[in-house]
């Protein structure tokens, strides 16, 4: 079987760290390259993170920079969720690796250039996603779909109407969704339902291995951070969303729909307003998960867990 070919794009963060550990030993998947976002935290951060994820899983890919810098507006972090090191809770050995001399929009460009029919896998801001396609929009033809975790039909997580993802830099997010891509949107609607509950915790326990461990270590601090800044325990497991829904169809269903991004600046700066039921009858640029089966999600995690070997 064909592996499927992927870009990451992300800002690590626990629950990305989680999606790259799953995508790292998927026999489906063939991870290009990995790209780095501010969000989480600053990019340097969020840089260092991601290339102690890759060399402690022992990935063999190339791991590029963003610019660091939304398109207009100021740019924010999410410390209270992900800490002062944007993944607190776990002890990484120091690094040997270094990051690819690329930026992330060239590696994203050069990889693009010698293959087709590539995924994009952005979870955090669409920074980079929206500069590569505005630098060099031929890319656009060697892109197969871009599978994204951010917005949400319903109600936000950082504002009364926007997700962190696409609030740090909607403009991206605007470039992005009416780019004439396959866009499929992971958001809030369905991750909200894939809670990191003791049970959870309890199952992914028994993997004894570096996967299990980094999983319990991390959750175990966003767990907390969760409980102190929204009040209920199990947090939200969002970003490896993207991966299970390339790993396993059926996890998701989706449905096409039109997606406006609230540009205006105003107190829904940043909202992914989806056209569920076709009022306006305006074109639809999105594929939005509305279901998610929470059973098979978990049983993927552990899946996925379970394919390192040590
Ligand atoms: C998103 O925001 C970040 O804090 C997480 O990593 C995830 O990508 C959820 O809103
Ligand atoms: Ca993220």
């Amino acid at each position: 079987m064909d592996k499927r070919k992927i870009i990451l794009d992300c800002d690590p963060g626990h629950d990305d760290a989680i999606a790259i550990m799953l995508a790292g030993r998927a026999s489906s998947l063939e991870i290009l390259g990995i790209c780095v976002e501010a969000g989480n935290q600053t990019l340097e951060k969020t840089g260092n993170n991601t290339i102690n994820l890759v060399q402690y899983l022992d990935l063999d890919v190339p791991v590029a920079l963003g610019s660091g810098k939304p398109l207009k507006r100021a740019p924010m972090t999410c410390a209270a969720i992900h800490g002062e090191t944007g993944l607190d809770g776990f002890p990484f050995s120091p690094l040997k690796i270094k990051y690819h001399q690329q930026n992330a929009v060239e590696l994203m460009k050069s990889l693009l250039d010698k293959n087709e029919d590539v995924t994009l896998v952005p979870t955090g801001p669409l920074t980079n996603i929206a500069e590569l396609l505005v630098k060099y929009p031929e890319v656009k033809k060697n892109i197969k779909s871009i599978v994204l975790m951010g917005g949400s039909i319903g109600y936000g997580n950082v504002s009364p109407a926007a997700e962190f993802n696409i609030l740090c830099d909607p403009e991206a997010a605007d470039i992005v969704f009416n780019s004439g891509l396959d866009v499929y949107m992971l958001g809030l609607d369905v991750t909200r339902k894939a809670l990191v509950l003791p049970n959870v915790m309890k199952r992914m326990s028994k993997i004894h291995n570096k996967a299990g461990e980094l999983f319990i270590r991390l959750m175990k601090v966003f767990n907390e951070n969760q409980l102190k800044i929204f009040g209920h325990s199990g947090a939200p497991l969002h970003d490896p969303a993207t991966i299970i829904s390339l790993l396993n169809p059926k996890v998701f269903t989706f449905k096409k729909m039109n997606v406006v991004i609230d540009v205006t600046g105003g107190p829904s700066y940043g909202r992914t307003n989806c056209d569920q039921f076709d009022y306006l009858h305006q074109p639809h640029n999105a594929y939005v998960a509305v279901d998610i089966n929470v059973k098979e999600y978990w049983n993927e995690v552990e899946k996925g867990l379970k394919r390192y070997s040590k």
